[in-house]
């Protein structure tokens, strides 16, 4: 069961992290969630995802792909399943920072090599990856890419 405080942490750790970005585009991001608690933190966000049913926030129901236009400052994502790797692609194709909570590969991959794969991926991409936590149980383990200057 994923930690239900896991939308306030990683809004917090976006907020320190990035304190001068805006705009925020939430991939994977179910019901709006972190949408809800970015926005209650001063920016402005759009969650992608294909739920019908979601709460009351900006939400653009499709899946996200690397051809969406880019309107954002930064590519976040809190377990975004087979999005993943599409996040760390998007913000090297946009040279936008990403930071993302990943959980299950889109492969079968087990969760470190997992891990190391997206850093490696965002490296190879000309993105700065570093690695940290938040302090909850379950995948907890962010990475955090810039891009290479
Ligand atoms: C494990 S759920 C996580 C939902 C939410 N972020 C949370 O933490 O509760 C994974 C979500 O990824 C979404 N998803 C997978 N691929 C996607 C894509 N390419 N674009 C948008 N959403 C995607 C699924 O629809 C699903 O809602």
């Amino acid at each position: 069961m994923a930690d239900k405080r896991r939308f306030d942490l990683f809004a917090d750790l976006l907020t320190r992290t990035f304190p001068d970005v805006q705009r925020a585009f939430d991939i994977a991001g179910g019901m709006g969630k972190l949408n809800s608690a970015l926005t209650a933190r001063g920016l402005d966000v759009l969650t992608f995802d294909k739920r019908w049913k979601h709460d009351d926030v900006q939400y653009a129901q499709r899946l996200f792909t690397l051809d969406e236009p880019c309107a954002c400052d930064v590519v976040v994502g809190m377990h975004p399943d087979g999005a993943t790797r599409i996040i760390v692609e998007y913000a090297a194709k946009h040279r936008v920072p990403f930071a993302i909570v990943p959980c299950c590969s889109d492969n079968g991959m087990p969760y470190k090599p997992w891990m190391r794969h997206l850093a490696e991926l965002g490296g190879t991409l000309g993105l700065d990856v570093e690695e940290v936590a938040l302090p909850m149980q379950g995948r907890a383990r962010v990475l955090v890419g810039r891009p290479r200057p």
